[in-house]
Parts: structure tokens; sequence; C-alpha cells
């Protein structure tokens, strides 16, 4: 039989990047303006830590300003708030990210909605929750990882997704429901399955692209799998791989990737796959905050998303 293709994120994400580093090279030349980020983390999480770290990385490599604000577990939500109404004030910041989760003393909704929807670059604010429901996607800021998977997907199946049956396995404010959203936007005729959901398996059968958001490894097996399907593997799962030796761990996806390689038509690698490309996207949105907020949209990197 023959093997799916592997969708490579490394290789899209890289070239978002250098889209992105053009774009802010040509904003910087035309108006002066540096666009800036600010992400902040609440506490030492480790899986956390290590996003943050490529974040600040990768926005230097755009010639993005970048500011990392690390604040200790007990923070109080007023301090917190603070912060964010300073960074809302600032000029130089054009994107602000606030690291979910944050410590259960801390509202995260008060929070999400305390940053400027203009410069909310994670796209949670309930402004940009609504523009992208409503198909106003100039206005609003897509967050970035079904921003980065749809993109995935398109190098899979063609710009043209029109009339496929999408399936979003998962219904998170941060992935699944913006998911769907975008998909439903690209005339996709769309389901949302989860935890409730009722012969779950036979409905992921019937998906032409399949995304897979639940956060539970290697959930989807071979049988969930329509012959020929796009899977976009959003899963980042840390789990025990005691075959690398004593006390040693692994990233694996939502889908289990090596029964999947028999059947899908294509499919994304965890590591290597939807994780890289949300940090790309992530640069993507706050070249794009910097434009609009210079008034030249003419500017923003064009990733024909
Ligand atoms: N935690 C896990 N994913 C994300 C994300 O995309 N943005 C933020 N702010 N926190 C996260």
């Amino acid at each position: 039989m023959s093997q799916a293709q592997i969708i490579s994120g490394k290789t899209l994400a890289a070239t978002v990047v250098e889209t992105v580093k053009q774009a802010t090279a040509r904003l910087i030349a035309q108006t002066g303006i540096i666009p800036g980020i600010a992400v902040v983390i609440v506490g030492e999480d480790p899986a956390s830590q290590v996003y943050v770290r490529s974040k600040g990385k990768r926005a230097e490599e755009c010639g993005f300003l970048s500011r990392t604000h690390r604040l200790d577990a007990g923070t109080s939500e007023a301090d917190l708030l603070t912060l964010v109404e300073s960074l809302n004030a600032d000029a130089a910041i054009h994107g602000i990210l606030v690291q979910l989760p944050l410590p259960q003393h801390i509202s995260e909704e008060k929070i999400v909605e305390s940053i400027l929807p203009e410069k909310d670059v994670d796209g949670f604010h309930p402004i940009n929750v609504g523009l992208l429901s409503s198909g106003n996607r100039s206005r609003a800021m897509i967050p970035c990882t079904p921003a980065g998977s749809l993109m995935l997907a398109k190098q899979a199946l063609g710009e043209n997704l029109s009339g496929l049956n999408a399936v979003v396995v998962g219904r998170s404010n941060i992935v699944g429901k913006p998911m769907a959203a975008l998909l439903l936007q690209e005339s996709c005729t769309v389901t949302i399955a989860h935890s409730r959901t009722r012969e779950i398996e036979a409905l992921c059968r019937n998906a032409d692209l399949l995304v897979a958001a639940v956060g539970r490894p290697q959930m989807i097996n071979a049988g969930w799998i329509k012959p020929g399907a796009t899977i976009i593997d959003v899963g980042i799962n840390r789990v025990d791989a005691p075959e690398k030796g004593e006390g040693k761990t692994r990233l694996v996806g939502d889908v289990d990737f090596d029964a999947a390689l028999g059947v899908a038509g294509a499919i994304t690698p965890v590591p290597g796959g939807v994780g890289v490309m949300t940090i790309a996207m992530l640069m993507a949105n706050t070249a794009i905050a910097a434009a609009r907020a210079a008034g030249r949209a003419d500017l923003e990197p064009d990733l024909s998303l």
C-alpha cells in the first residue's frame, strides 16, 4: 500500500517566516515602524517556558522588537492587569500574548478581555472571535494554531477546500472552535466532534479533512481514517518512552502516526508539524498588527490565507 505524504510544518514555517521578514523590512523602510511583541508568562510551567523561549527567538529572527515578561506564579490578577494596560498603552508594542494556562487565582477571561483587540495576536479576544465567525478576516486576528493548520491542509489539498467534509475533533476556544470557523469560511462541510459525540469513529471515517485537537495521545487510529484523507494533528502529548531509556519521554500527537501512514493521503508529523507553524503564524500576526497600526494594511505579509 502507498504511504501517506508527510506534510512538513518545518518547511512551510520557514516560508512563512521568510515572508514575514520581508514584509517587516518593507514596513521599517517605508514607515520607520518596527513590529514589537510582548510575551507574558506567569509561573514556571516547563512546556510554557519552552514555547516562550522559541517565540522570543523567532521574533528576533523576524527583525521584531521582542520583550518577555516573566512573572512569578504568585503574581496577583490586579498586577497582571496593570502590566497588560501598560502594554496596551505602549506604542512600541503591536502584539501582546499572555501565555495560557494562567494560575488558578487569575481569571483567563478577564486577562484576555483586557488586551486591546488590535494587539491580541492570539486572536482570543471576543471581538476577534466575533470578527472571525462573521467572516471579517481582514479585520480579525486569526488564532495562530488554526491559521497554521489551515495552511498545512492547503499544502496537501491545494487552495480550494470547497465542499470537502471536514471533521474537527475537539471544541476548545484555542483550536477547535476557530478551526471550524475557518473551514466553514473555506466552504467545507464542517462537523465538530468531541467527548460526547456518538459513533465518533464512523463520523471521522467520513472526513476528507480530519483535524485532531483533543490532547489525547494517539487516540485516532487507522479505523478512524478515510482512505486518502488529509490529517492535521494538533496534539502535542509527552509520553513515556522506555525504549529510549529509563525515565525518557517523547512527543506524540493525537493520531497514531505509524498506523495512519498506511491509510491517510497526507498527514502532519509531531513534532515538526502544527507546533512550528503556530509560532510562525504568531510572527505573521505581529507583523499584521504593526502594519495595521501604521494604517498600512498594504504592508501586511501576504500569506494568502
Ligand atoms: N497555550 C497553549 N497554546 C497557546 C496559544 O496559542 N496562545 C497562548 N497565549 N497560550 C497558549
